[in-house]
């Protein structure tokens, strides 16, 4: 198995315990979306909850129980790989992906086959979109990712109409199962075997991972009708899989 991580500054910093700035973090995101294109659906799309469903799945049914869009952007899009099941609910709307990266960019150019479907490569927070002209706007295992976050729920508000909704899937440490917890702890002792100032810290906002914060953010930035579900996912992972994990994985000992 292929384990070709770069040396970035962020890494450096995290490694012996200092902050990284966010232009480190945006530096480091964007060296590894060059070495693993595509890599988070190669992780999350095996994980199911009890009903067989992926995150990805669940996110685009959620979306559509709102009715008909016209039109979808999604935020840090990857590959594209929530395109298809947008296109399974929403079968007229046209679908925009946006990402930061631009390898994720020609990724997905190169993997979607759909006229309805474009990718601009942008921060989320400066979209080339206008006000009050999307009818959703969704995201998946990214925001969580974006310590300025806030501008970008800000970007999104401003470029929905009124009544126009937004969903999205994060990360949250705290619902994780047990086995996965002790996949990362044992992760985090063995790097800190060799760093002993490292401390395990999700990148990007801190409090974005934790419903209580978010739901108080959100209605701060005057969205209403905030409703937060708790999916539970879980996949058979072998032990090549496991390794891919973290080898394409961006948070450093998670
Ligand atoms: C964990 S991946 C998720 C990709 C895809 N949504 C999926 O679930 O398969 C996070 C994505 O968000 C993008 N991203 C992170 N910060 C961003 C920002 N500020 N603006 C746009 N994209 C961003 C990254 O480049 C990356 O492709």
């Amino acid at each position: 198995m292929r384990y070709d991580n770069a040396v970035t500054r962020y890494m450096k910093k995290v490694l012996i315990g200092e902050n990284p700035s966010d232009a480190e973090w945006y530096e480091h995101l964007l060296m590894f979306n060059r070495l693993h294109p595509g890599g988070t659906p190669k992780i999350f799309r095996p994980f199911t909850n009890a009903d067989r469903r992926s995150s990805y799945e669940l996110l685009a049914r959620a979306v559509a129980a709102f009715g008909p869009a016209a039109n979808v952007i999604d935020i840090g899009c990857g590959d594209g790989a929530l395109v298809p099941d947008l296109r399974r609910v929403l079968p007229d709307a046209l679908i925009v992906g946006v990402d930061i990266s631009d390898v994720e960019i020609d990724a997905a150019r190169l993997k979607v086959d759909d006229k309805r479907v474009r990718f601009i490569q942008a921060h989320a927070a400066k979209l080339p979109i206008a006000s009050d002209s999307i009818d959703a706007v969704v995201s998946h295992l990214a925001l969580m990712l974006m310590p300025d976050v806030n501008e970008v729920l800000l970007e999104a508000r401003r470029i929905l109409r009124q009544g126009g909704r937004l969903a999205f899937v994060v990360d949250h440490p705290g619902g994780r199962d047990e086995d996965s917890m002790a996949m990362f702890a044992n992760a985090g002792a063995s790097i800190r075997a060799q760093y002993p100032g490292f401390a395990q810290k999700n990148p990007g906002d801190q409090n974005f991972r934790d419903a209580t914060a978010i739901d108080e953010q959100l209605k701060t930035l005057g969205f209403h009708n905030v409703v937060m579900t708790s999916i539970v996912t879980t996949a058979q992972l072998n032990a090549d899989a496991y390794w891919e994990f973290f080898a394409s994985t961006y948070v450093i000992g998670m």
